[in-house]
């Protein structure tokens, strides 16, 4: 059985996440809020989302799913399974956060304690997206909005069929 973990990311206001290896926005204060919500935490990861960040982010530990075997970067923990990495989240005491991307989100999303959904306010084309998550099984809990160079919202959900270890947005 995994531990409690949120999911944290930003989608665009028709459910893109990515577009090929990247992000297809850049909102000031977006990646601020992101820091703040996963200080301290393990960040599990999918490898195509850590190589498009390319390098563990300070403060946090950096943990990388891949099905490859002998996978490796310095400064951060491999796993060939979710479970495997999910198990060595949960030995670190750490909050866990699941930052991506589709693939991950997708088969993670249903079991998340938390979601923590920033939904910026443009439309873009992309090739990855958010998935459909069952909004009944999630209560809506907060909603900030922030003004940018594009604005965006900050939603929080947790979900009433777990424990309710939501880890609190320290903004
Ligand atoms: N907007 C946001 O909040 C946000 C956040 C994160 C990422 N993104 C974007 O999302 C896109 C990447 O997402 P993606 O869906 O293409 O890829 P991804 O989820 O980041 O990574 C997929 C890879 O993870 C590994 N993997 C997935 N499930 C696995 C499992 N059950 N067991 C073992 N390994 C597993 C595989 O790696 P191998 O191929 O090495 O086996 C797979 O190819 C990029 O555009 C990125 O910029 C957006």
């Amino acid at each position: 059985m995994n531990p409690s973990y949120a999911i944290v990311a930003a989608q665009s206001r028709n459910h893109v996440i990515g577009r090929g290896s990247d992000i297809p926005w850049q909102v000031k204060g977006e990646q601020a809020l992101f820091k703040k919500i996963t200080q301290g935490g393990c960040l599990v990861m999918g490898r195509k989302t850590f190589e498009s960040i390319g390098r563990p982010l300070p403060g946090r530990l950096t943990l990388i799913v891949t099905r490859q075997q002998g996978y490796r970067h310095d400064g951060c923990e491999v796993f060939n399974s979710i479970s495997a990495a999910m198990t060595f989240a949960a030995s670190t005491d750490r909050p866990i956060f699941v930052v991506g991307g589709g693939e991950l989100y997708g088969a993670m999303i249903n079991d998340a304690q938390c979601v923590h959904l920033t939904t910026v306010e443009i439309e873009v084309s992309g090739d990855v997206y958010f998935p459909e998550f069952p909004r009944r099984q999630f209560d809506l809990i907060e909603t900030e909005h922030f003004e940018s160079n594009i604005n965006y919202t900050y939603q929080r959900y947790v979900n009433r069929d777990q424990e309710l270890l939501c880890h609190t947005k320290t903004v």
